[in-house]
């Protein structure tokens, strides 16, 4: 054995004081006493997984003044994001096989934590090459979105959705329905949310779930109203992630625009809906849909100020807390950002069990701290959480090593991309 973890680690279900054996990156073994090398001797702190985050946006190529793979995937680890899925919509962005590969090289030279590249539809791409390539799944945006991918036509979504069915990866998707989106000026998150009220999104997955061919696989990313909750429940081959920012802020938050996102945050009978359904069992992730813009772009007029908002380093955190404060049990978030988004993505990781990555999450939850944006690592420093608290991770492992002690990068970079 390389190396030994002691603690109270979260295998099924429940946490148990024990040890995980580490060897090649690898848990070899999980039991009550093991030797090794090297020992890491954390008592009865928690030992989860490695959340698996299934929705960035590191911004590379193209914007890196707002985000690189360098900055993400740091950040990612501090909050204990171990592996992090990463959006197509960047400058250029990535709809062939050419930005794919050029992405994966940029990405395997810079990033901290482990990563997979999502491939974007747009008219014309070739999703069978980009499935070649090595893409860990398809993006598909209903509605317009950052940078320069476009909304895909709705004469079209069903010959892609065949296309992407015969690759067998899991389609994400953006879903809000372009043509019922209000086009009136916007002063406030009231106005934003007029312009794309709750229909603009159970629109988008009706006819999404109409059109979809046999055997696709659909991931709803960021389910945000509540109307979309018994849609996504009665479907088949459809999974569904929801944020942080749906679950815990709504438009009367006084951020401004520094709320703008899209989906909009919507009412708070829409929120406490999600959080039911979370606790239902409803949604198979919490992904942060980490956008980020810098503070220069947010404050911009309301109407002409970026949509999206930097989540990756507070999800875990958040999430923690709201175990402490028991408004979620340990395996609801558990599930929801280690196991489950693995599975659906066929990634060894997301569980503490013999032959799976040794990714370790080391928290105190008895520890919280408020969050602040001086204390984050992305590059543009703000949250929308400012002075919320968070239970940050103690210790953070990537494949056995130790990168992450006590808020300090302590390892070497050798993030690897999953596919
Ligand atoms: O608010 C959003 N921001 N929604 C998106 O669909 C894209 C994202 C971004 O990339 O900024
Ligand atoms: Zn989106
Ligand atoms: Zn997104």
């Amino acid at each position: 054995m390389d190396a030994i973890v002691r603690g109270r680690c979260y295998t099924d279900g429940r946490p148990v004081q024990q040890c995980i054996g580490i060897s090649d990156g690898k848990i070899a073994a999980v039991s009550g006493s093991l030797d090794g090398d090297i020992v890491y001797d954390f008592g009865s702190k928690l030992v989860i997984p490695g959340a698996v985050d299934i929705h960035v946006h590191m911004r590379e190529p193209g914007a890196t003044q707002k985000e690189d793979f360098a900055s993400g995937s740091l950040a990612a680890l501090h909050g204990g994001v171990t592996c992090l899925l990463d959006m197509p919509n960047t400058n250029p962005p990535t709809t062939t096989s050419k930005t794919l590969r050029e992405k994966k090289e940029l990405a395997a030279s810079r990033s901290y934590a482990d990563f997979g590249l999502f491939a974007g539809v747009q008219a014309g791409s070739d999703i069978e090459a980009l499935s070649r390539e090595g893409a860990v799944g398809v993006k598909l945006y209903m509605a317009g979105t950052t940078g320069d991918l476009a909304a895909t036509s709705p004469e079209s979504l069903k010959e892609e959705l065949a296309a992407v069915a015969k690759t067998g990866k899991v389609l994400a998707v953006h879903a809000e329905d372009e043509s019922l989106r209000g086009r009136g000026s916007e002063s406030s998150l009231a106005d934003h949310l007029k312009n794309r009220r709750n229909e603009c999104e159970t629109s988008a997955i009706r006819r999404l779930l109409e059109l979809s061919a046999e055997g696709l696989r659909v991931h709803i990313c960021h389910v945000s109203a509540r109307e979309s909750i018994p849609l996504i429940a009665n479907a088949r081959n459809v999974t569904s992630e929801v944020t942080p920012h749906h679950l815990l802020l709504d438009k009367d938050a006084m951020l401004g625009s520094f709320g703008k996102v899209n989906p909009p945050l919507r009412r708070r009978e829409d929120r406490q809906a999600l959080f039911a359904a979370l606790k239902e069992t409803r949604f198979d992730a919490i992904a942060s849909d980490h956008a980020p813009h810098t503070t220069e772009e947010k404050e911009e007029d309301f109407d002409f100020a970026p949509s999206g908002m930097p989540g990756v380093e507070t999800t875990l955190p958040l999430m923690i807390q709201l175990v402490r404060e028991r408004h979620l049990t340990l395996e609801d978030v558990v599930r929801r950002t280690s196991r489950r988004p693995a599975e659906m993505f066929g990634l060894n990781k997301g569980r503490i069990a013999v032959g799976y990555d040794a990714d370790l999450v080391i928290i105190d939850p008895a520890t919280s701290r408020e969050i602040r944006a001086d204390d984050l690592h992305y590059r543009c420093a703000w949250t929308p959480y400012e002075g919320r608290l968070g239970v940050f991770p103690k210790a953070v492992f990537l494949r056995g090593e130790i990168m992450i002690e006590d808020g300090s990068l302590i390892g070497e970079r050798s993030g690897r991309d999953v596919v």
